[in-house]
């Protein structure tokens, strides 16, 4: 198994518990370095996360990104962004200046082509993006971010993030690559609920027909933060 598991009765006390680790480690980011970046998830999972740091006092210097986004504009239902923009960005009062959002009203390549170009400047010189922290789902297919089973986008080496037409959805998605995720400092799921216990049984027993089973920092942490319905397979081992 990879990483550490921290199982939480409910998803309630998931929230409170991954905000007071995810802040800790803004603290101690700004503190070493100046700023903490963040890449945010999407899916519905993160919102009681948002809704939990939006009534805290979180640090401003925080730069957040996105693990991935639908190629709709950012006020459309299903934006990651305007998620994380409703629960979290506009109640803190983040400044524009430390959103970076894909924009996934540009046609899916194009998106994809300046979100690159703007990790590289916000990372300059390094052979992958170091985020201080990436946030993820897990998809009950095993899909993560937008690196979902069978697409192309899987298999990438190069880029740190990619358009990947997804045909089980019959849509584009934009996502940061294997590479630029397991680069991280540090990686954490957050998986709720039963619907996700078979799949996160096989995510952790390393199933390598899932995405998930793929994220292995090379030299990070990762953190598996479930609530107990989402751990209900897994053996107490
Ligand atoms: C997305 C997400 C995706 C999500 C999983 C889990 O854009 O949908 O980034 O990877 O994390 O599908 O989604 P839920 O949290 O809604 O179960």
């Amino acid at each position: 198994m990879n990483g550490v598991v921290t199982i939480y009765p409910d998803s309630v006390s998931l929230a409170r518990g991954a905000a007071d680790w995810l802040l800790g480690l803004a603290h101690a980011a700004i503190a070493a370095r100046g700023r903490f970046t963040i890449a945010l998830s999407g899916g519905s999972t993160p919102q009681a996360l948002f809704t939990e740091l939006a009534t805290r006092d979180v640090p401003p210097a925080i730069d957040y990104f996105w693990s991935d986004e639908r190629c709709v504009p950012p006020d459309a239902p299903e934006s990651n962004f305007r998620l994380a923009h409703d629960a979290l960005l506009a109640p803190l009062g983040v400044d524009a200046a430390r959103i970076h959002r894909m924009r996934g009203e540009l046609e899916p390549r194009a998106a994809a082509d300046e979100y690159e170009s703007l990790l590289r400047r916000v990372f300059p010189g390094q052979a992958w993006p170091r985020f201080d922290l990436v946030l993820l789902g897990l998809g009950d297919d095993g899909h993560i971010a937008s690196l979902f089973p069978d697409t192309a986008a899987l298999a990438e080496r190069e880029r740190w993030a990619v358009a990947n037409y997804v045909p089980k959805l019959d849509a584009w998605r934009l996502t940061l690559t294997l590479p630029a995720i397991n680069s991280a400092a540090h990686v954490a799921f957050l998986v709720t609920g039963a619907a996700k216990a078979a799949v996160l049984r096989a995510a952790l027993a390393g199933a390598s027909a899932l995405p998930a089973a793929h994220i292995l920092p090379s030299d990070g942490e990762l953190l598996w933060l479930v609530d107990a319905t989402a751990s209900s397979r897994l053996n107490p081992a």
